[in-house]
């Protein structure tokens, strides 16, 4: 899978996201030997840079966060398709000139036409910038070759409704079929290993149902704050930072049904269907909880409350903590919740999907000796530590019939002398190839919304959240919420 004739366009190439993720991405797919030998990157921001500038801040991205060794042959030849576009999202003259490099490395560079345009902007921007594409006329090939295609980044949208207005300013200018919205969740390799893990095997999915299934845990834990994210982050909060996109994301992956084939549309159908069954719990306020990260000490050090962040309103009622019980109300499931939770300053990095057991209906020996086993497990370790665990009871040598919990791993670093790529790495190697499998479709976006909207409108009335203190897992009602449920939180 190698990428054909194209470039790539990027609105926002000065923000943190490009430096840190697109960049080194392009030019570890360059030194993979994915991309075309024409291959071009533009640039395009406020930034009053010249080419030279643009290439030299693309060099320092590279070197800090590139995955693969630099080599100056691969980093030489990728650099003579590097240009920079200077101007604001409503700058007539920006987006011409932006029209003329397309243009020219068509002429000179052999990209065909074929040019994806990449939004790394903040939602307000999108809907200036596609009227602007289509404006300028950049929004298709004006030779009627080519490809053009939008790479949308998330949040889509902060709610339903905003989410649809998006869509609908979107699909205006392109096709669906040229849209692709990131979820960078879906470009890790641990999460493409679910349906490898589900469907290439015969042993799990016989249990994997309302018949063996007690409940299963999501976990996306990060040990980091809001950094200097406060003008994103402030409004917006946990739930639908990550919650809307990439944990319903991995939920329907593990949820879902087997899709009569791995093309986009087979998936995206048995993933919709999941998301229509999802079910709310009746009582909000005792199925959900919201939390805010207090001040306290993480890896050694004493760390800021989130109230007292550079940025952030005082009196905000931003959500860093979230956790949620649904249901999936369909034959598999019914019955099973699926419980979600994220937080900022939490104990330590790591986002895992947990499925419990039921327990054993009996057992038949002295159960005195077995206090500390637990439920079966099969925990899917998304990061950092990538592979999967499997959880379950076995005999303590000796003479006693002692049971104990121990677990099988399957760690990634051990099996596979492959490196993974990074999860943008391969979502623009898709974009590129027009390979729509790992990008979430309109419909997936609004029903995600549909699901978190009620969550956010309980939150928005009420108490405030409840703060936690940084370095913990989270506030002690979302403890509260799983023992009244008779379980109980893994610390991963
Ligand atoms: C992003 C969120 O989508 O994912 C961030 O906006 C979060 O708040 C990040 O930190 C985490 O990504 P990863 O790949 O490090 O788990």
């Amino acid at each position: 899978r190698i990428a054909g004739p194209s470039g790539l366009v990027i609105f926002g190439v000065t923000g943190d996201l490009s430096r840190k993720k697109l960049m080194p991405a392009v030019y570890d797919l360059a030194n993979r030997g994915l991309l075309p030998p024409g291959f071009s990157l533009v640039g395009f921001a406020r930034r009053d840079w010249e080419n030279e500038d643009f290439a030299q801040v693309v060099h320092d991205a590279v070197k800090e966060h590139s995955r693969t060794p630099f080599r100056e042959e691969v980093w030489q030849q990728l650099q003579e398709g590097f240009r920079f576009v200077q101007g604001d999202f409503d700058d007539d003259a920006a987006f011409e000139q932006l029209r003329q490099t397309v243009e020219d490395l068509n002429k000179k560079r052999g990209t065909g036409g074929n040019f994806a345009f990449y939004l790394s902007v903040p939602p307000k921007f999108f809907p200036k910038v596609v009227e602007q594409l289509k404006e300028h006329n950049l929004s298709s090939d004006p030779a009627g070759e080519g490809w053009r295609r939008a790479v949308i980044e998330k949040p889509f949208g902060h709610d339903l409704e905003s989410a649809q207005e998006l869509n609908s300013i979107v699909h205006k200018v392109f096709a669906p079929h040229e849209v692709f919205r990131i979820d960078h969740y879906l470009g890790k390799e641990t999460v493409q290993n679910i349906l490898a893990l589900r469907f290439a095997n015969t042993m799990f999915e016989p249990l994997w149902n309302r018949s063996y299934v007690d409940h299963v845990q999501i976990t996306m834990a990060e040990d980091i704050g809001i950094g200097g994210r406060a003008g994103y982050y402030d409004g917006i909060g946990a739930a639908r930072d990550v919650i809307q996109n990439h944990l319903l994301q991995l939920l329907a992956l593990t949820a879902m049904e087997e899709p009569a084939s791995f093309d986009a549309n087979s998936l995206v159908r048995e993933k919709i269907k999941v998301l229509q069954s999802v079910q709310l719990p009746e009582d909000l306020g005792k199925h959900t909880v919201f939390g805010q990260y207090a001040a306290g000490w993480q890896g050694g050090e004493q760390v800021a409350g989130y109230l007292q962040e550079d940025g952030i309103d005082p009196n905000s009622r931003t959500d860093t903590y979230a956790a949620i019980r649904l249901n999936v109300d369909n034959r598999r499931w019914a019955g099973v919740p699926f419980y979600l939770r994220t937080g900022k300053r939490l104990g330590r990095r790591v986002t895992e999907i947990a499925v419990v057991f039921q327990r054993a209906p009996h057992l038949p020996f002295d159960t005195t000796d077995t206090q500390e086993l637990g439920q079966n497990a099969l925990v899917i370790r998304v990061q950092p530590d990538e592979g999967v665990t499997v959880r379950f009871g076995s005999k303590v040598p000796g003479t006693s019939m002692e049971v104990r919990d121990v677990t099988m791993d399957f760690a990634y670093g051990e099996s596979f002398t492959e490196s993974s790529p990074e999860a943008y790495e391969r979502l623009i190697l898709d974009v590129l190839l027009g390979d729509a499998n790992l990008f979430p479709r309109t419909q997936e976006v609004e029903l995600s919304w549909k699901i978190l909207d009620p969550i956010e409108e309980h939150w928005a009335t009420g108490p405030k959240p409840e703060a936690y203190t940084s370095g913990t897992w989270g506030p002690k009602a979302a403890d509260e919420m799983l023992a009244r449920d008779g379980r109980v939180w893994r610390r991963p």
